[in-house]
C-alpha cells in the first residue's frame, strides 16, 4: 500500500482532472469536457462510478457525445450507505490521483460523487474547483446540503452560477476564489436542444403532442423514501393534471421505482387515471419532453433550472429550493408534497406568460471555466485559498 507523504507543488503534472459519476454530473461536464477538448489542455475524466444503470450512464455518454472515460472506479454499486459509497468513491479516487498527481480537480454539484473526489483531492494537496458552487436550500436534511457545505470550504476556485450564489458564499467566510460564470446546463442545453428535435422520437413512442402533456420527475430521498411524501405527490399532479386536461409522463429514477416497489405502490401508480409511469429517460428524449411540456412536476435541482430555460412553467415538489430566482421570475412555484397545494400551484403555473429571461448564464460557461481552470491547473496550490 502506498503511503500517504506530503505532495509538494513540484510533485503534480500540468493536468486537469474532471470527476463524474452521476446522470446530472455527466450533463454538467460534457460541454466542460469538450471545450477542454478543444483548448488541448492535459487532462483527464475520472468516474466514480455512483450511477451505473444503462438509463443513468452510458446513455448520457451516449446522447451528450463523450467519448469513454480514462478511469471507471469498480465496486461502489453494492456500497449501500451514504458512508459506504463515498468512503468506496474516495478511496478509488485518491488512487487515481497519486498515481496520476494532476495540479486541479474538477468537481461539480452536490452528489457523494463530489465530496468523495474533493476530499480525496484536498488531502493530496491538489487544487478543488467545484462547479456549481455556492448553492444552498438551507434544508439540514438533505444529503447535498452537506456536501455543497464541505466541498465549497475545501475548494481553491468556485465557480458560482450568479450574484445570489455569492452572497450565500460570502456570508460562510469561504477561503477560495470566486468566479461567477453561469451554469454549463445551459451550455448543454443550448448544445443539444437542436439535436434532441432532430433525433428523439419520444413524443410519438408515447403517443403525445407538443403543449398537451405534464412531465415528472421526483428521486430526493427526503422526498421518495418516505412513503406519505412520496404517495402526496403523486396524488398531488394526477389531480392538478385531470385539472388540466393533461397526462403527466412520469420519468421514475430508478430509486423511486425500487421505492414504489417496497411500499407495494407499483400498481397503485400504474392505475392512476392521469399520470403515465416510465423507466427514466436518455438526455435527448428528457430534454425534448421538457422543452414540449405544459408542464413539469419535479424535486430535480436540474429539471428545476432545464424547464426555466425552456420556458416551460415548474411545480416544486420540496418545501424549498436552491434557485430562488425561478421563484421570483414566475417560473417555478414551491409545492411541497401536499396535493391540495400541487393542484392550486399548478393552475397558477398554467396562468403564467412564459416571458422571463433565463438567469443561469448565456452559453458559455464551459469556455469560462476552462479558461480559469488552465489558470488554476498551473498554479501550486500552496499559494491558492485565500479569500478573494
Ligand atoms: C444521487 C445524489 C442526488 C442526485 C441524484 C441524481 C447523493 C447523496 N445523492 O441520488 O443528489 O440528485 O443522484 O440522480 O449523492 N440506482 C440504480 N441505478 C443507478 C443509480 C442508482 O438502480 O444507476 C438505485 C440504487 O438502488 C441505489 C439508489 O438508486 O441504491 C440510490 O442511488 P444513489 O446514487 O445512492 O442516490 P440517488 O438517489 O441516485
Ligand atoms: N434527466 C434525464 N432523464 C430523466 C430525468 C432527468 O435525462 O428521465 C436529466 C435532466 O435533463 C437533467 C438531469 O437529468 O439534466 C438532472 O438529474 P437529476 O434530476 O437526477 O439530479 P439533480 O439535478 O436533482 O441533482
Amino acid at each position: 500500500m502506498t503511503e500517504s507523504k506530503f505532495i509538494a507543488s513540484g510533485d503534480l503534472e500540468d493536468a486537469i482532472a474532471i470527476v463524474v459519476g452521476t446522470r446530472p454530473g455527466i450533463v454538467m461536464f460534457a460541454p466542460i469536457i469538450k471545450a477542454f477538448e478543444r483548448s488541448g489542455l492535459e487532462h483527464f475524466v475520472i468516474h466514480t462510478g455512483q450511477h451505473y444503470s444503462p438509463n443513468m450512464d452510458g446513455q448520457f455518454f451516449a446522447d451528450l457525445g463523450l467519448r469513454d472515460v480514462d478511469h471507471r472506479i469498480e465496486g461502489v454499486p453494492e456500497r449501500r450507505t451514504h458512508g459506504g459509497q463515498t468512503a468506496a468513491m474516495l478511496e478509488g479516487v485518491e488512487k487515481i490521483l497519486l498515481d496520476r498527481r494532476p495540479r486541479l480537480i474538477l468537481v461539480g454539484g452536490d452528489a457523494n460523487t463530489n465530496l468523495a473526489a474533493a476530499l480525496a483531492a484536498r488531502k493530496l494537496h491538489i487544487n478543488v474547483g467545484h462547479v456549481e458552487a455556492g448553492e444552498r436550500s438551507y434544508d439540514w436534511r438533505m444529503p447535498e446540503e452537506h456536501n455543497r457545505v464541505i466541498i465549497d470550504h475545501i475548494s481553491d476556485v468556485l465557480f458560482v452560477t450568479c450574484e445570489r450564489s455569492v452572497e450565500n458564499l460570502r456570508k460562510e467566510g469561504i477561503r477560495g476564489r470566486i468566479e461567477v460564470t453561469g451554469n454549463p446546463i445551459v451550455d448543454a442545453s443550448m448544445q443539444h436542444a437542436e439535436i434532441a428535435a432532430e433525433h428523439s422520437a419520444i413524443l410519438s413512442d408515447l403517443g403525445i403532442k407538443p403543449g398537451e402533456y405534464g412531465v415528472m420527475t421526483t428521486h430526493r430521498e427526503e422526498n421518495v423514501d418516505v412513503e406519505e411524501h412520496l404517495i402526496g405527490s403523486l396524488e398531488g399532479v394526477d389531480t392538478a393534471s385531470r385539472e388540466a386536461g393533461i397526462t403527466t409522463i412520469f420519468a421514475a429514477h430508478p430509486r423511486t421505482t425500487k421505492r414504489l416497489r417496497e411500499f407495494g405502490r407499483t400498481e397503485w401508480v400504474e392505475s392512476l387515471a392521469n399520470i403515465r409511469m416510465i423507466d427514466a429517460v436518455g438526455y435527448l428524449d428528457f430534454l425534448h419532453l421538457v422543452s414540449n411540456a405544459r408542464i413539469v412536476f419535479t424535486d430535480s435541482g436540474g429539471v428545476q433550472q432545464e424547464a426555466c430555460i425552456h420556458h416551460t412553467p415548474c411545480v416544486t415538489l420540496r418545501e424549498n429550493t436552491e434557485w430562488t430566482e425561478t421563484l421570483d421570475i414566475g417560473a417555478n412555484r414551491l409545492a411541497g408534497s401536499d396535493p391540495e397545494r400541487i393542484v392550486n400551484a399548478t393552475r397558477d403555473a398554467l396562468q403564467e406568460k412564459r416571458a422571463w429571461v433565463c438567469p443561469f448564464g448565456s452559453g458559455d460557461t464551459a469556455e469560462q471555466i476552462v479558461a480559469i481552470a488552465a489558470e488554476f491547473g498551473r498554479v501550486p496550490c500552496e499559494t491558492t485559498g485565500t479569500a478573494s
